[in-house]
């Protein structure tokens, strides 16, 4: 364990490019942000100002209208694409015009709450949390212009799962770009454990048209190809809410902002029901354009504990089903469930594990009550970190480690969570 911890810490450290942290050198050389989030939970087990510094960072690209976009280029790099020139975005620090999921605020709330410094952490919740309710406020009016109590993504980079085959039917919708390019993460990474370039097309095509609408809000809601209510990003947004509510509370904050939040909160929980699919006891994303459940069992179903969305009777089918889950593979909870065709243990999101989503989840069954199946997540965790140290994603039926490696979201649940 020890050297475990050291090797961890080392990694981190590896990775910071003075006050913000890379995910790992080469494959992503710029600052994301849920990437960043995860990665502050590492930072504060050994040196609190800097992850505090990764917050404070990544909220300085925040943009005018609240989003806190999906990648910050502090730097030029020419080991990325698509990289600045090609989002177009003018802002002050340059950066993409989609956003990721919002952890942030549930990562603020854990490092004040767990602070050895309280005075310290204190002042920096106090200063950061305007930036915090000004993010959600912006998922809200933004994304839900309606009022429907789900918000939807343009993008399937925002769902940060960029290629889970809940994606496959709204993407295939979706023009492909009409301009040449060259992938740079096929150099870093072996191209059986990366998307394919029909998905890239279509990526890019809905790059080109944020910018050639000029990041216009209202015309991008109305004419976008691609919508979605991404479960993994309406729980983590959910779970943000509260806790920023509860945040407000422990600093004292009165700000009547959070009434409204409040109001969203209750909004979802009533529209949640929706994404509920009776025949496969579970939940899914939706394809807003076609108004069709996006049917492919994916670990971000499981979030919904972690935001407490599941009514009684959804959580004790959900717990039986981690379980099954669990069973499926080798090691905890696979980002595809193994038996679905279209599951690929090494292909990025269609199949591998992801440390960080094990993490929520298990949070969420410890919350609701179901430690065994939290520890069961927990220890297989563990097996994978000895067993192939801190990779991007595993394999779930061998462990191996495929992606990225020496990762900082990998390194930082392990100090977290694991260790
Ligand atoms: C990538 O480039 O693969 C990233 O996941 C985009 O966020």
């Amino acid at each position: 364990t020890a050297a475990l911890i050291k090797k961890a810490k080392e990694t981190l450290v590896a990775n910071d490019l003075g006050g913000y942290t890379v995910p790992t050198h080469g494959l992503y050389p710029f600052q994301w942000n849920w990437d960043s989030a995860i990665t502050a939970l590492g930072w504060k087990h050994f040196n609190e100002p800097r992850a505090w510094q990764e917050i404070e960072v990544l909220l300085d690209g925040q943009w005018d209208n609240g989003m806190v976009p999906h990648i910050l280029f502090h730097q030029d790099s020419t080991t990325y694409f698509p990289g600045p020139d090609v989002w177009g975005s003018d802002k002050r620090v340059k950066s993409t015009s989609i956003s990721q999921p919002p952890v942030v605020a549930s990562v603020v709330k854990d490092m004040l709450e767990t602070a050895d410094d309280k005075t310290f952490a204190r002042g920096k919740a106090e200063s950061l949390f305007s930036s915090l309710v000004d993010y959600h406020l912006w998922w809200y009016k933004e994304r839900d212009p309606l009022n429907t109590g789900l918000v939807v993504s343009y993008h399937p980079w925002e769902s940060g799962m960029d290629n889970s085959p809940a994606w496959d039917e709204a993407l295939a919708a979706v023009p492909c770009v009409d301009w040449e390019y060259e992938r740079r993460d096929l150099g870093h990474v072996d191209s059986s454990q990366r998307p394919h370039k029909s998905e890239y097309d279509r990526f890019l095509f809905l790059v080109d048209f944020f910018k050639k609408h000029k990041f216009d809000s209202e015309v991008i809601f109305n004419e976008c190809p691609y919508k979605v209510n991404d479960i993994g990003i309406i729980a983590i947004l959910h779970k943000g809410s509260k806790d920023i509510l509860a945040l407000g509370e422990t600093l004292g904050i009165q700000d009547e902002r959070l009434d409204y939040i409040a109001e969203r909160i209750a909004l979802t929980q009533s529209a949640i029901s929706t994404l509920w699919c009776p025949e496969a006891q579970y939940f899914y994303c939706r394809n807003v354009l076609t108004d069709t459940l996006c049917k492919v069992r994916t670990s971000a179903g499981m979030l919904t504990l972690f935001a407490g969305l599941a009514n009684t009777e959804q959580k004790e089918i959900l717990n039986t089903k981690a379980q099954q889950w669990n069973a499926a593979s080798q090691y905890c909870i696979a980002s595809t469930h193994p038996e679905e065709s279209r599951y690929e243990p090494q292909r990025y999101w269609r199949g591998p594990i992801w440390l960080h989503i094990n993490w929520m989840i298990a949070l969420g069954f410890e919350n609701e009550g179901f430690q065994q199946t939290a520890d069961k997540l927990q220890s297989d965790c563990r097996a994978l970190v000895d067993l192939s140290g801190y990779y991007e994603y595993f394999n779930p039926e061998t462990g191996a480690g495929c992606g990225g490696k020496d990762f900082s979201w990998t390194a930082a649940i392990a100090l977290h969570w694991l260790l």
